[in-house]
């Protein structure tokens, strides 16, 4: 049987973090949805046409490539803007679904199953997920972790453009109409606002080892 765990939460909640180490403690094949809406808004970028233009977009994930996934510019705000904005076209969701839909149940020989991280894997991309994990912390919080992060790359910004422009894609995945962020009805809520890293991995590899032995 193929163990399937959903990781949904606002941006830099400590999802990714989270996930990955589920993956390599539980032997779960990663994916990190999130990637595929960053590379579809940096192609409609590259080719000077607006993330907001829902034929543009779409054409863009029509073409993604697996390649197009391995780019360091994609953890860029700019990247992340262009996502979120690529993101509220449903087109571009069902375009995107059956790859995340078919990665979660199709994990390669070894794997015992798949942890997918994004903001709609409990309520739209696999809603029969073993465990649903809800990842959040304050905006405060994760505007600081988010700052660090820019700065320990070399990138000169300041807390206040950074929490402005968490705030602003926090209410536009919150707020849109296709498959919003949201916790699924039956899904775990973590509040990483107050914990290690270490304390959230070790309470969310509890919850799952519980719910999947
Ligand atoms: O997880 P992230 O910050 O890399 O995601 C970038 C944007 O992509 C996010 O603002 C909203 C969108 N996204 C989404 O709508 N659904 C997902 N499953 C993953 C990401």
């Amino acid at each position: 049987m193929t163990i399937v765990i959903a990781i949904d939460g606002p941006a830099a909640a400590g999802k990714g973090t989270l996930a990955r180490r589920v993956a390599t403690e539980l032997n779960l094949n990663y994916l990190d949805t999130g990637l595929l809406y960053r590379a579809t808004g940096f192609a409609v970028l590259q080719s000077n046409e607006d993330p907001s233009d829902p034929a543009s977009a779409l054409k863009a994930a029509q073409n993604l490539q697996p390649a197009d996934l391995d780019n360091d510019r994609l953890r860029d705000d700019e990247c992340a803007q262009a996502a979120s904005k690529v993101a509220a076209i449903q087109s571009v969701r069902d375009q995107l679904l059956a790859f995340q839909r078919s990665f979660a149940q199709t994990p390669p020989a070894g794997k015992k199953g798949s942890v997918l991280d994004g903001r709609d894997i409990g309520t739209v991309v696999c809603p029969d997920a073993d465990v649903k994990l809800f990842v959040t912390a304050s905006v405060a919080v994760r505007a600081e972790r988010r700052l660090k992060e820019l700065q320990n790359r070399g990138q000169d910004v300041i807390y206040a453009q950074v929490l402005k422009e968490m705030e602003e894609r926090d209410a536009r995945d919150r707020d849109r109409d296709t498959a919003p962020l949201k916790p699924a009805e039956d899904a775990i809520l973590l509040d990483t606002s107050e914990l290690s890293i270490e304390d959230v991995i070790a309470k969310a590899v509890k919850i799952i080892s519980e719910k999947t032995t």
